[in-house]
């Protein structure tokens, strides 16, 4: 979709104003299995699906970035089938967009540390990685074996080692998220209210916004109720000026 169809669209759904960066935890699969019946693999798989559908959406808005919350350095603690199901969706997900990018224009970043996950993985991340390269326009950043606190020690020790003077700009450019601004808007679904160690650094001014509904029930409208509903709050940074 070209830049002036994607203005149109935003513009029809009244979204003006728009976030340059939107990011997600994507909670609430288990759950949704768990009430259906199903195992939570099955909450896991609808909730990949989910994010294909608000990707392409928030591409289509003319959004920048979608970063989302996959899998947490946390989230090894989950029963050894529930991780390698998450695991393998990843993969399938990833070889996916491989064969896809060119008719998508979706670039695709991984967050966290890589070093740990299957070798398959690492070189599907490799290839996704090489392949966004040739495009430019919208980026989604999936995090996978990611921790805020993590990447804050990581960032810490990479300026170490670089014998660089710990700044706030010299952290910022040691993130994973290194040249992508920081989110304005955080979603959290499912009727949790804290971060979980998503985003830590990036998150000093993001405008949060909380739902009740499941990540595999969540449709483009809600994203476009959670963007109005940034649209209405005034940003100051510490400062007195309204947005
Ligand atoms: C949180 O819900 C969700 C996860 C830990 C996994 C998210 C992973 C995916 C949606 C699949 C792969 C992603 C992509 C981008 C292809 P939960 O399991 O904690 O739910 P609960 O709180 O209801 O138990």
């Amino acid at each position: 979709m070209r830049w002036f169809k994607r203005k149109q669209k935003a513009e029809e759904l009244g979204l003006t104003d728009l976030p340059r960066h939107i990011a997600v935890i994507m909670d609430g699969n288990g759950r949704w299995a768990t009430k259906r019946g199903l195992p939570r693999s099955a909450g896991h798989s609808v909730g990949a699906e989910v994010f294909r559908t608000i990707a392409t959406h928030c591409r289509d808005l003319g959004i920048e970035h979608l970063t989302v919350y996959a899998f947490s350095t946390e989230n090894w603690s989950r029963p050894a089938d529930e991780v390698r199901s998450i695991m393998k969706l990843l993969e399938k997900y990833l070889r996916e967009a491989i064969e896809t990018m060119e008719r998508d224009h979706i670039r695709l970043c991984i967050w966290g540390d890589t070093s740990v996950l299957s070798p398959e993985l690492q070189s599907l991340i490799r290839t996704t990685d090489d392949l966004s390269q040739n495009y430019k326009g919208f980026q989604a950043n999936i995090c996978i074996n990611y921790g805020g606190r993590d990447e804050i020690v990581r960032a810490a020790n990479l300026c170490a080692e670089k014998g660089l003077p710990i700044t706030a700009e010299a952290l910022s450019g040691a993130m994973y998220s290194a040249g992508v601004p920081d989110p304005d808007l955080i979603i959290r679904p499912s009727g949790e209210y804290r971060l979980s160690n998503f985003l830590l650094w990036q998150s000093a001014y993001a405008e949060l916004y909380f739902t009740d509904t499941l990540w595999p029930d969540f449709t483009t409208a809600d994203l476009d109720a959670a963007i109005v509903d940034y649209q209405h709050r005034s940003r100051r940074y510490g400062g007195v000026q309204s947005k």
